[in-house]
């Protein structure tokens, strides 16, 4: 296509693709799931799930939509045409749909929460767990406040979904990674700085085996692709902004390194503070949203600590939640001929819509309770456990079967200098990325179907 949009420069596009990987998962997931598996024992595994299962399906995400230039349903269709393999791009526009609705809820109360700590609002909550999960399951399960953050937040991202790849996204996501950086760094150098803090150091990266469960290798492989955005066709959309110039192997490597290290500080951050305030660091999903905000008034300048905590979680989600629009804009831009204003407006508004009934689900109005989950937990359980899984997976199915390696190759080395590519190696890696997440699959449909997996 002879005008579409492209990125600036190769740093625009590495920070945005990092921008949609760093996220409430690394943030908000990761350090929850190594809290309640063992620490050590979880990043082990979890370091070794996103260089044997994330790094092919990022470069083949991205060697698909350079070559295409088409978002994920035009870029299967044209190289695959008249095939079923449409359906793996129809599926990711799905899972955006569905992720993006409750991913804009939980934006909304990080941009609450930084509110709350700019005006002191932690203060009363000091060492008093029990009055801040009180505080947040109040506000969460509220009709009115919570849609109200996240109307706002889904108003920033369609805002600057429609001003465009180069005059949106790029220029937001390379304001906003590097405040991400310098934040975190300030707030884990805060963290182990105070006495005990170095604690979380041990905790995080001393593996101890006796922790590993198989049911964390699971988790771990799981969310592998939600925090690498795999598995939607994100990485084909964003790659389907890029001229033939770019060595896109450095590039899927720069953007797993961001997003690891990203997880690893802010749990270094998270645990440090845990720790040094004796707090348990096996809190689980309310370690961010009930445990910090106990802390944050104990520490000297806790006020502006919590701040730039939470308003660093909001960037974090906002750049992710720009990505998973994108999709569904490209999608209407591509395939029915729509105006990005159109498009984004449109489709942005409806998520709202579905993303309120997820909001309201948590409170009185338990919309839909499918075996006993919340429409908000069904959301997140539906795109986490299967959609992703499924769709990163047929990426991988279609590159080894439909495509093939050796014509994936020659495509993935245009615009590398001295390519040395072992095609068995690269087959093998898809093989391997393939079965493990199909095994993965199987297991979760036998736990869900008997109630007993095979393992986990
Ligand atoms: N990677 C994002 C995170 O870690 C979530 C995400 C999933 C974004 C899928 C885009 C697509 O929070």
């Amino acid at each position: 296509m002879q005008n579409r949009e492209q990125w600036g420069s190769r740093l625009g596009f590495i920070l945005a693709a990092s921008g949609s990987a760093v996220g409430l998962g690394n943030i908000w997931k990761f350090p929850h799931m190594a809290g309640e598996n063992g620490g050590g024992a979880f990043t082990f595994v979890y370091l070794i799930c996103i260089l044997v299962v994330g790094l092919p399906i990022v470069i083949a995400e991205f060697v698909i939509g350079r070559k295409t230039q088409l978002s994920p349903v035009g870029a299967f269709e044209t190289i695959a045409p008249k095939s079923n393999w449409k359906w793996v791009g129809m599926l990711g526009v799905a899972s955006a749909f569905v992720i993006l609705s409750f991913y804009g809820v939980v934006g909304g109360w990080t941009l609450k929460y930084t509110l709350i700590s700019l005006t002191g609002g932690f203060n009363e909550l000091a060492g008093n767990p029990e009055l801040s999960g009180k505080l947040f399951t109040n506000f969460i399960s509220g009709s009115l406040a919570p849609i109200l953050w996240q109307v706002i937040f889904m108003a920033i991202t369609i805002v600057v979904i429609i001003q465009g790849v180069k005059g949106g996204i790029e220029k937001w996501t390379k304001v906003m990674m590097p405040a991400i950086l310098i934040i975190l760094i300030m707030l884990m150098i805060r963290g182990l700085t105070l006495p005990n803090g170095m604690q979380a150091i041990d905790f995080l990266f001393k593996p101890k085996f006796d922790d590993l469960t198989a049911s964390s290798i699971v988790l771990a492989l799981g969310h592998s692709f939600f925090t690498l955005s795999l598995g939607m066709g994100t990485m084909i959309t964003y790659g389907s902004y890029l001229r033939n110039d770019q060595n896109l192997l450095s590039s899927a490597l720069w953007i797993i390194f961001l997003d690891t290290v990203i997880a690893l500080m802010a749990g270094v951050a998270i645990f440090a503070t845990v720790f040094a305030m004796g707090a348990n660091p096996g809190e689980g999903a309310g370690l961010i949203f009930v445990v910090l905000p106990t802390i944050f008034p104990e520490i000297a300048g806790g006020a502006i600590w919590g701040t730039l905590f939470f308003f660093l979680l909001f960037m974090a989600a906002l750049t992710s939640a720009i990505s998973i629009l994108e999709v569904i804009t490209a999608y209407f831009i591509d395939e029915k001929g729509w105006s990005r204003q159109k498009a984004t407006i449109i489709f942005g508004s409806v998520i709202t819509g579905v993303g309120a009934l997820c909001s309201l689900s948590m409170g009185t109005y338990n919309i839909t309770a499918l075996a006993g989950m919340s429409f908000f937990d069904v959301l997140d359980y539906l795109s986490s456990k299967y959609m992703l899984p499924i769709g990163g997976m047929l990426t991988g199915v279609f590159v080894l079967v439909r495509w093939g390696i050796p014509n994936f190759i020659s495509e993935m080395v245009v615009g590398m200098k001295n390519p040395k590519v072992n095609a068995t190696f690269v087959r093998i890696l898809f093989l391997v990325s393939a079965t493990v997440v199909g095994f993965i699959l199987i297991n979760e449909i036998i736990a869900t179907i008997t109630g007993t997996p095979i393992i986990g």
